[in-house]
Parts: structure tokens; C-alpha cells; sequence
């Protein structure tokens, strides 16, 4: 399928922060096979080029002297199963929870959790999302990706992918480099509900279910995100806007001397993740907006765009958060989304 190239071509509708930026050139990636094809054309050589998902972690800094490809790949698709689990293989460009609600409307629980998220399916892996007690890399198998450099189509398999907290291969070492067509997953068939993160548990607990079902858990998942993260067609935000920071167990009891109340939590490896949410709102910011920009009045890590914000507004509250965050704790804080 030949590729339509459009030039100058606005951004503002495809990323959730509503940021005006032209991109010098975009195009619709529809197939892998369509993809193979324009690389082998040798129409993206010496060519800077950035894969683009649903937009929703995602900083437009202005225009972007570069091809945009948006990914619309669309399929979904039973592809094995055993006495373990279903394996599910999916379009990047699907919407991330359209097919969530599909996956237990078939029968096939195990994403629930994940409810919600905004954004595509080829971009979850990327910084591997995570919520209520699970991170997508949980529930990975392996993706398909084609190598924008030589236009092979590449498989990953779990390890290839190098999960980290909202990290992989695909924001380091192969950053820009692979355009990810599809992902399969691995839904285990003995379901149990997965209650390990504390505000979640308590919501079950309010509404009396003891045993709940993978549909009551996701309903609980939207009504936990719906109360506290602004809904990106009404409010433009980007999700949460920095990691929670991870440090020394040393660092994180010297500044528990001055601030008993921070949460704090324990890690496998003996460091301690701190809120990020917790630290801003310390900081004052939770509700506090500079110009257009601010971070959300429910969750101080959700940073807002109250309306006709650029890419400049936002990396000047960037910096002031980050700031107020070094000089109050000495924590430098770290940028979820990229930067275009
Ligand atoms: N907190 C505050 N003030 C705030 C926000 C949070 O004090 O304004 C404190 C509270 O003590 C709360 C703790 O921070 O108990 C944790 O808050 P929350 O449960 O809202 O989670 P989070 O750590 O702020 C993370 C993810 C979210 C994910 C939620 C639920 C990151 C950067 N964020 O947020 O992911 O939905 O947990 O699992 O890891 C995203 O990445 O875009 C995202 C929304």
C-alpha cells in the first residue's frame, strides 16, 4: 500500500496535552507490511523520524522538524492457547482500553488493572504502563517491530524488552529505532483478582466484594481513576507527568526524620519509592497553575492544561516543579512523557 505523505501537518489532535506543534512531515501506518515497504523505498533514509501512538505521554515542544509516523495498525486476535493461558495478538493502533474491555467481554481476564490508561496498544510496552499493582510487562508475551533502518520485521520476546519501572528498550538503547506493529499477550487462565495495591483493595472492601470478578474489578479501576485523573477531552494532561522517584534506603530515612508523614515504599532491591504526588503537593503545587499550566487539583502529579497552553508553557512549569522539589528534598525528578 503506497503511503500518503502530508506536510506541515498539525499535532495538536493527536497528543493529549492538546500542544500546538506542526509536524514537517506525517503519515498513517495502517499495516506492517506497509511500513516494510516505505523503509525499503528508501523514503525515511537520512531522514529523522518519530513513531507516534495515541499521544498520551507525549510533550510537543513546538514544531517537529521531522516525519511523524502515527500508528493505526488495527487486529486483535486468539493466536494460541494452552492449559496455561490465552495468547492474544493485537494492532499497535488499537485503543489500549477498548481492548481491555474486550479481552473480559471474550472471557480473558488478566488486564483489568490496566483499565482506563489512555493511549494505543504498541505504545504500552514502550514505557511499560502500570497501575493498581500491575505493569503490562506482567501479562507480556513477546511484539513484532519493524527496524526502521533495514525494514526487517524483528521479534521480541520478554527479555529482549528490558522492563523496567515505566522503562524498556524502546525508550533506551532502541530509542527511535523500532516502530512496534504488534503485541501479543499472555492471559493466564487461572485468574485470581489481583488486590495488591492498597487503594484498590479498600474499594473493593467499600463495596462488600470479597470475591470479585475481573468486570467488578475493572469497574472499580474507572471509578478509582475517574475520581482522581482528569479525563483528557475535558482537561488535557498526559497521565501522571514524572517517575515516582527511587532512592537509597539511607536518603529515605534522613528525610523521613523531617517529614514522618511521607509515604515511602520498599522495593525488592532495599531502595524505597517515594510519591512523586506527595512531594509536589509539599511543594505547593497541587491546584497551582502558572499561566495556562498546572498540576491537577486531585493528583499533584497530573500536570493540566487548562487551555492554549504550547510546549513552552509546560517545560517552564516542568522546571519550576523540579526545582521546588530539589530545594525542598534534594530530589530531582524525572519526565515521564517524551519530548518532541
Ligand atoms: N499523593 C499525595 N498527593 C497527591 C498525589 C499522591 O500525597 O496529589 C500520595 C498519596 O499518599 C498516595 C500516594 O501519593 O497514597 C500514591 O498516589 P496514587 O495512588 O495516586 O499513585 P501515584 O504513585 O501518584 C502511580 C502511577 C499512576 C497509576 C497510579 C495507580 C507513576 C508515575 N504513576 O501514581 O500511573 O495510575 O500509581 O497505580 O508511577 C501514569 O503513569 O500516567 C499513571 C497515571
Amino acid at each position: 500500500m503506497a503511503t500518503v505523505f502530508h506536510q506541515d501537518f498539525p499535532l495538536d489532535p493527536f497528543n493529549t496535552l492538546r500542544l500546538p506543534g506542526n509536524a514537517r512531515r506525517y503519515a498513517e501506518i495502517v499495516s506492517a507490511s506497509q511500513l516494510i515497504q516505505l523503509v525499503r523505498s528508501g523514503k525515511l533514509a537520512n531522514e529523522r523520524f518519530f513513531v507516534l501512538g495515541g499521544g498520551s505521554n507525549l510533550l510537543v515542544s513546538g514544531d517537529v522538524d521531522a516525519t511523524v509516523l502515527r500508528m493505526c495498525i488495527p487486529g486483535r486476535e486468539l493466536i494460541a492457547s494452552d492449559d496455561d493461558a490465552h495468547y492474544v495478538r493485537v494492532g499497535a493502533g488499537e485503543n489500549w482500553h477498548d481492548f481491555v474491555v474486550w479481552t473480559l467481554e471474550m472471557g480473558w481476564p488478566g488486564l483489568e488493572n490496566l483499565a482506563l490508561i489512555p493511549g494505543t496498544v504498541g505504545a504500552a510496552p514502550v514505557q511499560n504502563i502500570g497501575a493498581y499493582g500491575l505493569e503490562v510487562c506482567e501479562r507480556f508475551y513477546s511484539l513484532e517491530a519493524v527496524d526502521l533502518r533495514s525494514g526487517a520485521l524483528v521479534s521480541f520476546d520478554h527479555a529482549a524488552c528490558c522492563f523496567g519501572y515505566r522503562d524498556s528498550i524502546f525508550k533506551q538503547d532502541a530509542a527511535n529505532r523500532f516502530a512496534i506493529t504488534s503485541v501479543t499477550f499472555r492471559l493466564p487462565k487461572r485468574w485470581q483478582p489481583l488486590l495488591r495495591y492498597v487503594e484498590l483493595a479498600r474499594e473493593m472492601a467499600a463495596r462488600a466484594l470479597i470475591t470479585p470478578s475481573a468486570q467488578q474489578m475493572m469497574e472499580a479501576v474507572m471509578a478509582i481513576r475517574q475520581r482522581k485523573l482528569p479525563d483528557p477531552d475535558v482537561i488535557p494532561n498526559a497521565g501522571s507527568f514524572f517517575k515516582n522517584p527511587v532512592i537509597s534506603a539511607e536518603q529515605c530515612a534522613e528525610l523521613k526524620k523531617f517529614n514522618p508523614d511521607m509515604p515511602n515504599f520498599p522495593q525488592p532491591d532495599g531502595k524505597e519509592k517515594l510519591a512523586a504526588g506527595w512531594l509536589i503537593e509539599k511543594c505547593g503545587w497541587k491546584g497551582h497553575s502558572e499561566g495556562p499550566v498546572g498540576m491537577y487539583e486531585h493528583q499533584a502529579l497530573v500536570l493540566v492544561n487548562h487551555g492554549g497552553a504550547t510546549g513552552v508553557d509546560v517545560l517552564r512549569v516542568v522546571a519550576a516543579v523540579r526545582r521546588d522539589v530539589v530545594e525542598r528534598f534534594g530530589i530531582a525528578l524525572e519526565m515521564e512523557p517524551v519530548v518532541i
